[in-house]
């Protein structure tokens, strides 16, 4: 196999970035994919920078041996925390979700005034405010933890009551800083992205990561030469260190299609 035609790898900690993985399906069609979900060690949004740079080198070196051109971290907290460690070491590209929500944050902005949602850990880092920084200076970036969206998500509790209560409580503080762009910053929003639009309200745009994170991915075949080149149909593998079953059952909605089959492996 030549090396454009082996797959691109893509991580999380669990289901989540099935929202990367399928909008990267969706922007390079062609491409081989193959998705590690460390479900044996979710969440990675509550842990220790040193915790989840180790979870994720041992994800990247389990992809890597399976071949892969290219390293996609889908998980936000692991690109907030594990990207510099990864990139040093690795010698295929390796796109975060990190940059690309954040080029295009400064991109949407007409303000300047910039809210971030994420986990704990992403918010903690604050990666994202340092990505806008380098992209536009001028911006203020205001960021809150919304640790409720995820269990909300799993469950399938993207509409209703609850959802609604919750995304007006923790999105508050954020409008009341003037904020005319939002930054989904975890692989779960997504999914309450109608919930979230409405608290925010018409007057903020959404940036959803997941999106811009497969058009890096795209940029970045074209300028490597790295698009796949064989005429077989490509291939989607998916791989998850615990409860292959749960992650079939719940990831469904995330990726927005069934899976055929789910691995297990030792991670
Ligand atoms: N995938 C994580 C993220 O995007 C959310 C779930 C977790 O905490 O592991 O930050």
């Amino acid at each position: 196999m030549g090396d454009c035609d082996r797959p691109i790898g893509v991580f999380d900690s669990g289901v989540g970035g099935l929202t990367v993985f399928r909008q990267i399906a969706r922007q390079a069609p062609r491409e081989s994919l193959i998705y590690l979900g460390d479900t044996a060690r979710v969440p990675y949004g509550t842990k220790s920078p040193q915790t989840v740079i180790r979870y994720a080198r041992a994800c990247a070196a389990l992809l890597l041996e399976r071949g892969i051109k290219m390293l996609v971290v889908a998980c936000n907290t692991a690109s907030a925390f594990a990207i510099d460690a990864l990139r040093d070491g690795l010698d295929v590209p390796v796109i975060g979700v990190i940059e690309p929500g954040a080029r295009a944050a400064a991109r949407k902005s007409r303000t300047g005034r910039i809210g971030v949602i994420g986990t704990v850990g992403t918010v903690a880092s604050g990666a994202y405010e340092k990505a806008i920084a380098g992209v536009a200076p001028q911006a203020r970036v205001f960021a809150r933890a919304c640790p409720l969206f995820v269990p909300l998500a799993e469950e399938g509790w993207t509409e209703g009551p609850v959802p609604e209560s919750v995304a007006q409580t923790y999105l508050a503080a954020l409008l009341d800083h003037g904020i005319d762009t939002l930054v989904l910053g975890c692989t779960h929003y997504p999914l309450l992205a109608g919930v979230i639009a409405r608290a925010a309200g018409p007057a903020v745009a959404l940036v959803d990561s997941a999106e811009e994170t497969a058009g890096a991915v795209r940029e970045t075949l074209e300028a490597l030469a790295l698009s796949r080149q064989s005429a077989d149909p490509p291939t989607r593998r998916f791989l998850v260190s615990d409860d292959p079953d749960g992650f079939e059952r719940i990831g469904r909605r995330f990726l927005g299609c069934e899976m055929d089959y789910v691995e297990w492996v030792d991670c």
